[in-house]
């Protein structure tokens, strides 16, 4: 991939068998050739059993990467059901998302477990994606940016400045998941500069510059150019849109 800050991820869930997640990744790469010019990057995160599959068929394909939903905050040993962040560098995938609001939810972890996952990740060579947002609550108490901001400190801000400059931010207010109700471009906007500033206090302008912060929560072919058109918003990580090829390219062709 390149170095570029702009790119769209699309985070699969626990959707599609075998058979719809290669149909659909085919579309995917003959699209990307067809529809979208040569800057686009994008990143695709199908669920564990699918990984090296996916790897296989965008292994010709330099504008596509591939990644995993999560990994374990462990190297190896007798964690049933859990997988390590090296085995999914050995199948050939390059990024992980880390800390989705989903796992943070359903699986309790906490900005502990989360900053350990983002170490496992990149001593394997991978390229953490690490999901923050607030709660629904937490931003009608005017908690937003205290929630992100914590989240950060616990999750990130510890690591030394050269690892927090190799993550990718995913900035998905918990709100606007699957919800039908994204965060406005401003609201949106808001946020990014935040989450710029700090890394910035922690990295420098300079490299701050160059991190890559990412908006999900309900982005459709719709939301996305107005979203994408603020300055400190560079893409996307998108979930029940990404699941069909030409909402996705839709949403690939916003960035431009
Ligand atoms: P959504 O999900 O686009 O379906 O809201 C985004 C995500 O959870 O990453």
């Amino acid at each position: 991939m390149t170095t570029s800050r702009k790119l769209v991820a699309g985070n699969w869930k626990m959707n599609l068998l075998r058979e719809e997640a290669l149909a659909l990744t085919a579309e995917i790469k003959g699209m990307m050739t067809t529809d979208v010019s040569s800057a686009c990057q994008i990143i695709l995160f199908p669920p564990f059993v699918h990984l090296t599959s996916i790897v296989q068929l965008c292994s010709d394909n330099t504008r596509i990467a591939v990644g995993a939903q999560d990994c374990s905050e462990f190297s190896f040993g007798a964690y049933t059901g859990q997988v390590s962040a090296e085995m999914i560098k050995s199948c050939g995938a390059t990024h992980v998302l880390i800390g989705h609001s989903e796992r943070r939810a359903l699986c309790a972890e906490s900005n502990e477990m989360v900053r350990m996952k983002i170490q496992q990740a990149l001593k394997s060579g991978l390229t953490p994606v690490l999901c923050i947002g607030e709660s629904l609550a937490q931003r009608e108490n005017g908690l937003a940016f205290s929630t992100v901001n914590h989240q950060l400190e616990e999750g990130l801000f510890s690591l030394p400045a050269t690892d927090v400059a190799k993550v990718i931010i995913a900035y998905e207010p918990v709100w606007a998941i699957g919800t039908g109700l994204s965060a406005t471009p401003e609201q949106a906007q808001e946020m990014h500069a935040y989450i710029r500033g700090q890394i910035a206090k922690h990295i420098g302008d300079k490299a701050a510059a160059f991190s890559s912060i990412l908006y999900g929560g309900s982005c459709t072919p719709e939301n996305a150019p107005s979203l994408f058109s603020k300055p400190d918003i560079d893409g996307g990580l998108i979930g029940g849109a990404s699941l069909k090829s030409r909402p996705f390219i839709d949403i690939v062709k916003a960035i431009g």
